[in-house]
């Protein structure tokens, strides 16, 4: 099975410019994005949570499959990064960006929980795992991607994904699938 000709979001192709411009190197794919998209759509009225903002390219995938009553807080420490999110999703009342550290972000939000959580930074993934598995509603969606060797791991990458999948694999609180697909995505379902 081939991948289809993949329809990028609105802003997409700005959003990649603006990345180049500043040699954003850490962009998710094509894959993850649809894939994203195809997930976000799942959940009318959902509470989506992006942890990584980056420049914003996956979170034009995300909030291009809201519907009118879902909305997102997306985060990265990043000002650099953020000033080219927030330029194409500063009038969109249904998106939140923050600039602040993820994981002290996690430590200390109070609020809702939520239907689906990307989290594509160290926070929420290598750091503050449970927190980030906390936050999710029954039945809500964890993604994560870059789980096969990409060429821009750190050094000695290996072994952190190795201990993150044994982490997941050893909750009885989800159910997970590991897909060869794309850069490695593990798609988690919280459990009651
Ligand atoms: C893989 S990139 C995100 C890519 C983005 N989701 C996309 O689709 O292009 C990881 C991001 O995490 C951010 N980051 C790294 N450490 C962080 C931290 N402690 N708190 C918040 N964000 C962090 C980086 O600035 C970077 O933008």
């Amino acid at each position: 099975m081939t991948d289809s000709i993949i329809c990028t979001p609105a802003d997409y192709a700005s959003i990649q410019r603006e990345s180049q411009k500043i040699n954003f190197s850490m962009p998710s794919d094509l894959q993850t994005g649809s894939l994203l998209r195809t997930l976000v759509a799942s959940k009318p009225a959902g509470r989506f949570l992006e942890l990584g903002t980056g420049t914003g390219l996956s979170l034009s995938w995300i909030v291009g499959a809201m519907d009118a009553k879902s909305s997102i807080i997306s985060i990265d420490n990043s000002e650099e990064y953020l000033a080219i999110a927030r330029s194409f999703f500063k009038d969109n009342s249904r998106v939140t960006i923050l600039c602040t550290d993820g994981n002290q972000w996690l430590q200390q939000y109070q609020g809702d929980k939520f239907d689906l959580i990307f989290a594509d930074a160290w926070p929420g993934k290598y750091s503050n795992l449970d927190l980030a598995l906390e936050l999710l509603v029954p039945g809500g969606l964890y993604i994560i991607d870059d789980m096969l060797p990409q060429p821009n791991w750190p050094e000695n990458h290996q072994g952190n994904v190795d201990s993150l999948i044994a982490l997941l694999e050893a909750r009885t609180d989800v159910q997970l699938t590991k897909m060869n697909w794309s850069t490695g995505i593990i798609i988690v379902t919280k459990i009651g």
